[in-house]
Formats: C-alpha cells, structure tokens, sequence
C-alpha cells in the first residue's frame, strides 16, 4: 500500500450512471486490486477497482450510486485526490483458456485482467452482463483484447441472459468474475475452478478494522487485505 495524491486527467461519461476516470501519477497495480479514494467532503474512502494501470496512468470506472461517487464524476479535470494504492490480493494468471464474466460494474476489473491475459500471450473470452443496451459500457474496449459476447437480461442487444448462463456454454479451464453477490454465487457453482472478487462495505481498506470480514472454508477473511480476489471454492455462499 502507499499513499499518493493523483491528479484527475479527464473524466468522462460513458453511460446515464458510470464514468471512466484517468488520474496521472500513480504507481503500477495487478488486476484485481484496488485503491481507496478520498472524496472531498467525505470522512471515509471510497474503495474502486483498478480498472487499467499504465505508465502512470490509473483508469477507474465509477458508477454513480451515492453522494460519494457522485462527487467523484463531477470532478474537474486537474482535481488532486488523495488515493491509497495498490490494495489486496490481485487475480492469477494461470489459466490457458480464462473466461472472464462480468456483471454491470463489474465489468471494471476485468478490462485489466484482459489485458494482462494478452500480455502473457493468452486470449480470453468474456462475457459481459447487463441490464439492458443502455447499460452497457467498454464493451468496445474488451474486444480489443478478448473475443466479447454481450448480455442483457432484457435481450435489447447481445444474447438475451444473464452473464452466468450465456458463460455456461463457452469452453474454459478457469473463471474469472466479478459483480453482484448472486452472480458470483452462480458462478462458483456452476463455471467450474475459478476467482471471484468480492465487494464488502470498508472502514480502512487495508486490513486494519476487520470490518471487511467475510466468512471462508479456512475461517474469517478480510476482503481489502486478503480478497478482493478469493477462489471461488474458499467463499462460504
Ligand atoms: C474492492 C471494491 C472494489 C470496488 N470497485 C468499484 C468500481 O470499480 N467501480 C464502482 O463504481 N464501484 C466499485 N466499488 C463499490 C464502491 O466502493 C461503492 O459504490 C461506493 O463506495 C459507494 O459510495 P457512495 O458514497 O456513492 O455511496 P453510499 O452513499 O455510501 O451508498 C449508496 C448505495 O450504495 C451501496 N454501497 C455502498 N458501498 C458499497 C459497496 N462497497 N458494495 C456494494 N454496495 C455499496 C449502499 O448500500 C447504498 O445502497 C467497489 C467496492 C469494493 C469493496
Ligand atoms: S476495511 Fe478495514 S479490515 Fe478491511
């Protein structure tokens, strides 16, 4: 973990709810882990995941869904935020044949993951969940680096679905997935071996408060310190 003030490049909307924010000065990070933003005029950080980290440069995606995120979307460019970096246990890249499913927000992690995968000389395949067309964002994105089938659950574009289902038919050695609870619990049970990353409500992010805690087959686990990325064997549903 280390403490350093990023500054805001550009913030840009890329649907009614999510941003895509690309801050300037961070250190390199894995897929999979994450940082702790503090937001102007809120006493907690607010956790988001590294959704791409190059040169420096750290891209977030951020979906509107309280008054701390919204605060994020409406910074201005050349804003600077006050970030812990490098936080939790990223993903591993062992897989020959990785599937990565995502579900809304979810998505966000895995676009590194993607890109990583490639970088080691692996194509993957990923299928990205959404509520509708309008929801979907990065999709474009992801197809630069993996072979994407898009899924809405109200069939208004891609494969009418939703992420775990369409996944079910796509050969792979092992998942990859992130989004909602009940999604992730599909997953574990019917995807085979695999990484699910976990989102929890966070005091300190780094492993201090306990208040992070979730229950696995080997006792308590803490999601900031040693998730977010857990088996998803290990995960008690
Ligand atoms: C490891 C980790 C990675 C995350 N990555 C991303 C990401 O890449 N992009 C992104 O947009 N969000 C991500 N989140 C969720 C994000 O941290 C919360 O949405 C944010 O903290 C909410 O802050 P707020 O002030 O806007 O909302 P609040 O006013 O605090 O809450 C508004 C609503 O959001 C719900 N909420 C708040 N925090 C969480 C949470 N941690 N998990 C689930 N629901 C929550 C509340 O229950 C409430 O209904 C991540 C969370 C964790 C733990
Ligand atoms: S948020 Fe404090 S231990 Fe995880």
């Amino acid at each position: 973990m280390r403490q350093q003030t990023l500054t805001l490049l550009s913030c840009r909307s890329l649907n009614a709810s999510v941003y895509e924010l690309i801050l300037a000065g961070a250190e390199e990070m894995r897929a999979g882990q994450f940082v702790e933003l503090s937001v102007p005029g809120f006493y907690l950080r607010r956790p988001i995941s590294v959704a791409d980290s190059e040169e420096g440069r750290l891209t977030l995606l951020v979906k509107e869904v309280g008054e701390g995120t919204k605060k994020l979307c409406t910074l201005q460019e050349g804003a600077r935020l006050d970030v812990l970096t490098s936080l939790g246990r990223g993903f591993d890249l062992s897989a020959r044949s990785p599937l990565l499913v995502g579900g809304g927000i979810g998505c966000a992690p895995l676009y590194k993951l993607a890109k990583d995968f490639v970088a080691a000389g692996v194509r993957p395949r990923a299928v990205l969940g959404f509520r509708n067309a309008e929801e979907i964002y990065y999709a474009e994105e992801f197809a630069r680096y993996c072979d994407v089938t898009v899924a809405t659950d109200d069939g208004s574009r891609g494969v009418k679905g939703n992420a775990v289902s369409v996944a079910e038919g796509i050969p792979h050695d092992r998942f990859y997935a992130c989004g909602p609870q009940i999604m992730l619990r599909a997953a574990a049970q019917k995807l085979g071996e695999g990484e699910v990353s976990l989102e929890a409500r966070m005091g300190c992010g780094f492993g201090a408060c306990m208040g992070c805690s979730i229950v696995t087959v080997n006792g308590y686990a803490r999601v900031c310190k040693e998730g977010p990325v857990f088996d998803a064997k290990e995960v008690v549903w």
